[in-house]
């Protein structure tokens, strides 16, 4: 793989896989990087330390398929447009995309690398042509877990979600803080007097976020002060679909012989970037909490066992303390009143890095050699 295009760089997942591929100085080892924009061919391309050419045209095929891979951060729309125009001209180069659409082909690698290299290994050699990433409560929930994956101790697991704004877009992160400020500022002046009321600014609050001054274009409701129990499309089976993907990628990443279920339910809540995980696991057998706890932290190299104690799990099993971290902490390990094979666990992890950009850059350092 020599030269390499990217697509949909200036968005919120593409901002943060060039931040990451800057200060791990992976363009060194591209020997033509190409940057394209859906709106601004001919424009300047970004500074990345090795000489670029100008802004390509994102719906250029003829041009995009003189690559020898293409990364997308774009979107699904845009990968439904391209992909299968390029493929009928007659490119047979590498597509790395972090949107779903072409997730759950037959042919199609959903990649982890810490948990699933060998899937990948394997499907390079067999000529794949297709990496995509996962979705990112999937991909934090195998960096967590996936030790527990890899012995084949998991029976099934029942997963509750707490899913930050950054999963819904950069527009929905914009409109939670704009909710938050529209909810202080309604009571601004009670906060002020420390004798008000508390079931008087409660009220406020209350009528403030039912108003329909309260900004929620992008999320449909309040969430500042709430939550929204309803994560992406409705499915005909009562799941949505965020909680079908739990199952269905799970399985796909992990290349399972017989299938692990998964499922629960996925929430989102108003944390900014970083998605947190509630587990109940049915393990396959008794095994020690010891031996548990040094099974999960030697999984990969950025899983963080925290000590099930209370200081421990407020200083580090929160969004604000993984966000903009590689770190995935993993806590509140123990044993559930329901039997010995039963584990209970909770994860956080940046949405934006193993979440989506991370594994996409990993993909392209190994098709890169
Ligand atoms: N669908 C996820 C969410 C993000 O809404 O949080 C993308 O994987």
């Amino acid at each position: 793989v020599e030269s390499v295009g990217f697509v949909g760089w200036r968005g919120m997942v593409g901002s943060v896989l060039m931040e990451r591929m800057l200060e791990e100085g992976d363009f060194a080892h591209i020997a033509k990087p190409v940057f394209f924009s859906t709106s601004n061919a001919g424009g300047k391309a970004p500074q990345v330390g090795v000489e670029v050419p100008p802004l390509g045209d994102a719906y250029d095929i003829e041009t995009l398929k003189t690559l020898d891979a293409i990364v997308s951060c774009q979107g699904g729309d845009y990968t439904k447009a391209v992909y299968p125009k390029l493929r009928e001209a007659g490119w047979d180069g590498y597509w790395i995309d972090a949107a779903s659409s072409l997730r759950m082909d037959e042919d199609s690698v959903i990649v982890l690398d810490p948990v699933n290299r060998d899937v990948i290994d394997r499907a390079i050699a067999e000529g794949g042509k297709k990496f995509i990433g996962g979705n990112c409560t999937v991909s934090l929930m195998l960096m967590a877990l996936g030790g527990l994956f890899k012995a084949d101790l998991v029976e099934w697991v029942s997963v509750q979600t707490y899913q930050a704004a950054s999963g819904a877009g950069a527009r929905n992160m914009r409109e939670l803080i704009s909710q938050m400020g529209a909810i202080q500022d309604c009571v601004a002046d009670e906060l002020a007097d420390p004798s008000s009321a508390i079931l008087d600014i409660d009220r406020k609050v209350a009528e403030q976020m039912r108003s329909g001054d309260f900004p929620t274009q992008a999320f449909g409701a309040p969430l500042a002060g709430s939550l929204l129990p309803w994560i992406d499309t409705q499915l005909e089976n009562g799941q949505s679909r965020e909680e079908w993907k739990g199952l269905a990628e799970t399985n796909k990443i992990l290349r399972t012989d017989s299938e692990i279920p998964v499922d629960g339910n996925c929430v989102r809540i108003g944390a900014m970037r970083s998605h947190s995980q509630a587990f109940n696991i049915k393990l396959r057998k008794d095994v020690s909490l010891e031996e548990l706890e040094r099974i999960i932290g030697t999984a990969n190299d950025w899983v963080e066992v925290v000590p099930n104690e209370r200081e421990a799990t407020l200083e580090k099993l929160t969004p604000t303390y993984a966000t903009g971290s590689l770190k995935i902490p993993v806590g509140r390990l123990r044993k559930l009143n329901l039997g010995p094979e039963y584990l209970s666990a909770f994860t956080v992890g940046d949405q934006l890095l193993w979440g989506a950009a991370e594994p996409l850059r990993r993909v392209l350092q190994i098709l890169l050699g």
